[in-house]
């Protein structure tokens, strides 16, 4: 069957096998299916959906569209993280280090920053001097020696789920629960881990906006991990309001640096040691998640796990002399906005901030766009909290020529402060490839 055959089966709501499916994916990563008509596809897909079988041949036939990482040369049982995009995120760079200082090795590759979500290799070259294109050789030998390196993944890793990506974002066709499922797991396939930590973002700053669609992409996600030989325990996390009170990219360092050193963020804090905690379980580092936490606690606690993200960054070129003195982030352009009246944190809006940090420069609408490092903003109050009218609610890191005045405005508008004390949720739900469910 021709392309043009394919997508109108899908169109019409038929299911296409697996060859059908990979004789897509081959064609349009070797050039011969043209965007057009993958766009096309996508969008029938969009409305259609796929059935569980579609999707694993997808996810399949994603995976072998290039080579996959061969990471057996690391002793251990190799530990992979993802999360499917949020806003004040900078869980990776928590985790990270705390897996690796419990004795998981862990294999990081990560991508940029896209839309308004962040990208952990942006933040990491927030860092002097910090390298994220390792080569695979360099990238091996620093899991061995050091037991974690974070890198960029590289362009021959899981090649059509690069082109789809770009290509959906393009179209609109990203918030697909068939397609973001194969997108992700194809490519945790072809990393060459042993296990891998999920976590997908539900809410207002995530694609997957209400807790059913969320529960769904973990199922199928869980399942397409255990079809693939690896173990998968899944979250499904809030993404209504900012995870971390840190948006931008040096000053998420900043905020990693803090929950490492014990003093960060309510949310992201509690969020960072239950996904560590799982690392280090599913790694076979602790017996259970809660021990796992335990564990991920007590590293944090007595200075392993910051340790361990000094060690990893230098190894990768960063200087790290700034760590536990000054905070990375320069305050040459910052301005802090007090809290115009009292009351409690009623709401943060995430997109409307992380929208404000691209203005200032910070993120990229499309994948060759240049970023700015050091703009951002830092929250000092989290949802929930109380606050006094002039108390400091959150500071602004520019750069010289913004119009500082307004983005202080519209900052303020995407926070309100009430007479209601709101509960704001963190984690909805897990699943455990070897265990089941649990809320
Ligand atoms: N993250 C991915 O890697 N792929 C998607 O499709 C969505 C989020
Ligand atoms: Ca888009």
């Amino acid at each position: 069957m021709n392309a043009e055959q394919l997508i109108e089966k899908k169109r019409d709501g038929g299911a296409l096998t697996a060859e059908e499916i990979r004789a897509l994916i081959e064609g349009y990563t070797a050039g011969r299916i043209p965007d057009y008509q993958m766009a096309a596809w996508c969008m029938a897909v969009y409305f259609r959906g796929m059935t569980p079988e579609e999707t694993a041949a997808l996810t399949r036939a994603m995976a072998d569209s290039g080579p996959r990482a061969d990471l057996s040369s690391i002793p251990g049982v190799k530990v992979d993280k993802h999360s499917t995009g949020g806003v004040g995120d900078t869980i990776t760079l928590i985790t990270a280090p705390i897996a690796a200082a419990a004795g998981v090795p862990v294999a990081k590759l990560s991508g940029r920053s896209l839309g308004f979500t962040g990208g952990t290799v942006d933040k990491l070259s927030a860092i002097p001097g910090c390298r994220t294109a390792l080569s695979f050789e360099e990238f091996i030998r620093q899991v061995r020696e050091h037991g974690i390196a974070m890198a960029g993944q590289s362009a021959d890793l899981c090649p059509a789920d690069a082109l789809l990506y770009a290509l959906r974002d393009a179209t609109g066709t990203v918030e697909s629960l068939p397609l973001i499922a194969s997108s992700v797991m194809s490519k945790k396939i072809a990393s060459g881990a042993d296990a891998v930590v999920l976590d997908v973002k539900c809410g207002r700053g995530a694609f997957m906006k209400d807790r059913r669609a969320a529960e769904a992409l973990m199922r199928e996600m869980t399942a397409l991990g255990r079809a693939a030989g690896l173990r998968v325990i899944a979250f499904v996390t809030d993404m209504n309001v900012p995870l971390g009170t840190a948006i931008g990219n040096s000053v998420e360092v900043d905020e990693a640096v803090d929950v490492l050193s014990g003093r960060g963020g309510r949310r992201l804090t509690a969020l960072a040691l239950t996904i560590a905690g799982a690392m280090i379980c599913a790694g076979g580092k602790a017996g259970s998640l809660a021990e796992g936490r335990r564990m991920a606690e007590a590293l944090v606690r007595d200075g392993r796990a910051l340790a361990k993200f000094r060690e990893c960054a230098a190894a990768q070129g960063g200087d790290v002399s700034w760590i536990g003195r000054r905070p990375l982030t320069p305050e040459t352009h910052a301005r802090l906005v007090r809290a115009p009246r009292s009351g409690y944190v009623e709401d943060v809006r995430p997109v409307e901030l992380a929208r404000l940090v691209m203005d200032m420069g910070g993120g990229r609408a499309r994948k060759e766009d240049p970023i700015d490092l050091t703009v951002g903003l830092r929250l000092w109050k989290e949802p929930g909290d109380k606050v006094e009218a002039g108390e400091p609610l959150l500071t602004l890191y520019g750069r010289e020529g913004l119009p500082m005045d307004r983005l202080a405005d519209e900052a303020l508008a995407a926070v309100s402060i009430g007479p209601e004390q709101n509960v704001f949720p963190l984690v909805y739900r897990m699943a455990d490839s070897e265990a089941g469910e649990t809320e």
